[in-house]
């Protein structure tokens, strides 16, 4: 079985980050949140990954992710030149997919548990679809499906009055039929192919297609404050590991703390769960719970926590705490103590700053 992993969506909700990189390459404890993906399937024991990539982000992805030597998979690269839709996105992998059956991720899915039984549930069910579920607080935003005894009967793209709580969360499996099925759809009202549409076709047309609820914690991380908290909950699973760090005699680090090679802290406090990656340095500072800190970061006079703040960023005698702060790279935080006393900013098009 292969898998395709979609990535080709700009990150609109992301902006400013997003206008220099991909959503998918966004760090969570330190690591690009695509790698989630890719570990999820190939624990499943899929072994060759399509990723399919848009033009603006593309080359990073391809950069970064490269040809799944790392994983010990194969991973290719579909281009998806316009955003149509996820069920576009199928029929661009097609001459990849060829007749197999195959699990289709979507790429800023994050999910805790294993996949394994799922696979396992659809090949042994000789299923046409096998999708899976959660319960979601805003199903308006989402895919949502009503059950009757696992079968799917309805799947409605973000309904303004949904039938149910039950949200797909981005993980399908699919066999051949689903090519005929997205032959047979029009684009939505947003202009889209809806794979959503693809699945209802199919229960229309009397085809098995099953789903399942999921345990565990599932994240879609397409706005910041997802992104925060996505880093909380793979955080919750750190180890402590202090051994390649220098501390000095005057700091105190506290509870599941990961500090990569050459960080340094110096006179400072941190209270885990933290990951600080190789060469930071944390001078006379607070480093609180839930915050990732990539290489390179400086956090000198400073307090800073539930955050996530990208490579060689400099945090600088910044007075009061930080907290739920996405920051991206090469950023300079700082106060001056000089005359006048002003704000001054230089910022991307759609950043955010909270003063109190
Ligand atoms: C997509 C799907 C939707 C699904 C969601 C999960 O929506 O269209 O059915 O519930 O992913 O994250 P999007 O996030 O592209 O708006």
């Amino acid at each position: 079985m292969k898998a395709i992993i979609l990535c080709a969506g700009k990150g609109t909700r992301l902006r400013p980050l997003t206008y220099t990189s991909a959503k998918h390459l966004i760090p969570l404890a330190n690591k690009p949140a695509l790698e989630y993906g890719i570990e999820k399937i190939k624990e499943c024991g899929i072994d060759e990954i399509g990723i399919i990539i848009g033009e603006e982000t593309g080359e990073d992805i391809k950069r970064e992710i490269g040809d799944g030597q790392k994983f010990g998979i194969k991973i290719s690269y579909i281009m998806q030149k316009e955003p149509l839709g996820l069920a576009h996105a199928v029929k661009v992998s097609r001459d990849f997919l060829k007749d197999e059956p195959f699990l289709m991720y979507l790429g800023d899915n994050l999910l805790k548990n294993n996949i394994s039984q799922y696979r396992k549930k659809f090949e042994e069910g000789k299923k046409q679809a096998f999708v899976l579920l959660t319960h979601v607080d805003n199903p308006q935003a989402f895919g949502i499906v009503e059950l009757k005894d696992k079968k799917i009967v309805r799947m409605v793209e973000k309904p303004k009055d949904p039938p149910t709580d039950l949200a797909l969360i981005g993980v399908y499996f699919f066999d051949k039929a689903i090519h005929q099925a997205i032959d047979n759809i029009k684009p939505s009202g947003r202009g889209e192919l809806e794979i959503t549409d693809a699945v209802q076709w199919l229960v229309d047309n009397q085809y098995d297609v099953e789903a399942e609820v999921i345990e565990g914690w599932w994240k879609d991380t397409g706005k910041p404050e997802d992104i925060i908290e996505a880093n909380r909950l793979i955080l919750e699973d750190i180890p402590r590991d202090l051994t390649s760090a220098i501390i000095d005699t005057k700091s105190k680090v506290f509870g599941r703390v990961n500090l990569a090679k050459n960080v340094e802290i110096i006179n400072s406090t941190i209270l885990g769960p933290v990951v600080i990656g190789e060469n930071a340095k944390i001078i006379n500072s607070y480093i609180g719970p839930f915050t990732s800190l990539s290489e390179g970061v400086t956090v000198e006079n400073g307090e800073v926590e539930y955050s996530v703040v990208m490579s060689n960023t400099y945090i600088e005698n910044v007075k009061c705490r930080m907290q739920n702060c996405l920051i991206g790279k090469d950023v300079h935080i700082y106060r001056s103590g000089e005359m006048p006393r002003v704000h001054e900013f230089i910022l991307a098009d759609d950043s955010s700053v909270r003063l109190i």
